[in-house]
């Protein structure tokens, strides 16, 4: 946070995202405050905290209403305010179009490549526009010109532009944190002039990967009006220039480790393996449900290990933890229904009366009682069917602070180029060779597990969140560094 307070400079911080920091709620008349509990927000907070600055974005509740002056500012941390939290109220209505929908039914699936699941109504992509509109009307009565405009996510793709529209010299940097598709993928979307026209108004467009950066480099080149420069990684359009460049993001590792070592409850463990009939070996997922995460696929190359090698009925226990996730969206109904039936059966299939081959845990678990799973498991298996990055396969490593465990990794994350060669790769598809993965991953020599989760350990706590910010930041001063060069020339 220290580097990245130096590295602004006279730099103003304006971060946008869909989610916020802090939430208010009312809870027997009280106002009572909600914590980042984890991901992005908890990441940038103390980085905000410490520059100062602003931060908008979506006010989801009533209370976070009562708590802010007319122009929907309030001071956060609530006991020692270092930064105005700008909140952007937005309709049930307009929050079902641009959240619910043109979010996740349009962009989600086909950033994810899964365009089938695309639903392209008409009033979906008005309310994008309409919440961008309010995104960007809201930044820009937060900047002046020494702004730098930091934009998170594919929440905000049209903000960028219409930000320029009132301040066409603010530096606009955005973050996309989910996959950029190619440009077949990207065709398929009706609005992709749009969206291209939006996040071409940044100076600066990062990605998890280089492949993304390619991809969306190739995207830009089919906007009639573009120029793509290749050697300098940036296209021109519209009379500027906007960098692409892969920001690999990571997670605040050494606070996972602490909190791995810090939750050495043997208690919780021993009575949670009584409870649930574990076997002696374990395996865990842990993710939102979501089609994209590949749940049912990894289950059914468990259904086929256990079938395939009997010896492992009574010995291996999958633990799935699962929390619900954009539950107004069918396709999101769909897959949890699926999700606990499939469960249901293969457990029915295989269970015996002192061992469960599935434990799908769906409610809420502590802090310290999933930093225990994620230590004690003997495998991480992280597998979906698409992920721009995918941090659970970071927190998994981070967390194996005793008896080494091994990762399974879908060669089609984020995370695999950065974990690829260390962690055992799958494919979601290829179910008898994913349930040979298994195998092989339980039967690593221990000396070879050792080895492998040391580089991986090295390599998270290297690429961490920390590492994440500074690179951009350095990367902006550059820009305005070159900028300021070809000014004076
Ligand atoms: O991966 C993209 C992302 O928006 C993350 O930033 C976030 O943690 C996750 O999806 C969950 O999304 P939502 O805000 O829709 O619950």
């Amino acid at each position: 946070a220290e580097t990245v307070s130096s590295l602004l400079g006279d730099d103003e911080l304006v971060v946008a995202s869909n989610r916020q920091p802090y939430s208010h709620e009312r809870e027997d008349g009280e106002i009572v405050v909600n914590r980042p509990a984890g991901g992005l927000t908890s990441a940038l907070d103390p980085v905000v905290q410490s520059a100062g600055g602003t931060w908008v974005a979506w006010a989801s509740g009533d209370a976070d209403h009562d708590v802010t002056d007319a122009d929907g500012r309030v001071g956060v941390p609530p006991e020692d305010p270092a930064y105005d939290l700008r909140r952007v109220s937005l309709s049930d209505e307009q929050v079902e179009g641009y959240y619910y929908g043109y979010s996740n039914q349009v962009l989600w699936p086909i950033c994810h490549i899964d365009p089938s699941k695309m639903n392209a109504r008409a009033d979906f992509w008005e309310h994008y526009r309409d919440a961008n509109r309010a995104f960007a009307d809201a930044i820009a009565d937060e900047t002046n010109d020494n702004s730098l405009v930091w934009l998170q996510d594919y929440h905000l793709a049209l903000a960028p532009r219409m930000i320029r529209e009132t301040n066409s010299d603010v530096f606009c940097m955005q973050f996309w944190h989910i996959t950029w598709p190619s440009w077949d993928a990207l065709q398929t979307c009706p609005q992709y002039e749009q969206l291209l026209d939006g996040l071409l108004a940044n100076d600066l467009v990062g990605f998890h990967t280089r492949q993304y950066c390619q991809n969306f480099l190739d995207c830009a080149a089919m906007l009639p009006d573009t120029r793509v420069d290749r050697a300098t990684r940036s296209v021109v359009y519209k009379g500027r220039r906007t960098f692409v460049r892969p920001f690999p993001l990571g997670i605040d590792a050494t606070n996972r480790r602490h909190l791995a070592l810090s939750s050495a409850d043997t208690r919780f463990w021993n009575e949670f393996r009584d409870e649930h009939d574990i076997g002696d070996t374990v395996a865990l997922g842990v993710e939102r449900l979501d089609y994209t995460k590949g749940i049912p696929e990894r289950l059914a190359a468990l259904e086929h290990f256990w079938e395939t090698r009997p010896e492992w009925q009574g010995e291996l226990t999958y633990v799935q933890k699962a929390s619900e996730s954009r539950t107004q969206i069918p396709e999101y109904q769909a897959i949890q229904d699926f999700v606990e039936s499939e469960i249901e059966r293969i457990n029915d299939r295989f269970g015996t009366d002192d061992w469960t081959p599935i434990v799908y845990l769906n409610e809420y678990l502590s802090k310290d009682g999933l930093a225990t799973l994620y230590r004690e498991a003997d495998l991480g298996i992280v597998s979906p069917r698409r992920d721009g990055m995918n941090l659970v396969a970071k927190e998994f490593v981070a967390s194996q602070v005793d008896d080494p465990g091994v990762l399974l990794l879908s060669e089609l994350t984020g995370a695999h180029d950065e974990l690829g060669d260390e962690s055992i790769s799958v494919h979601p598809h290829d179910t008898p060779g994913f349930a040979d993965a298994i195998e092989t991953a339980l039967t690593l020599p221990e000396t070879e597990r050792a080895r492998r989760m040391n580089d991986l350990e090295r390599l998270v706590h290297s690429n961490d969140v920390y590492a994440w910010i500074t690179k951009q930041f350095r990367t902006v001063e550059s820009i305005q560094h070159g900028r300021d060069v070809a000014k004076k020339s």
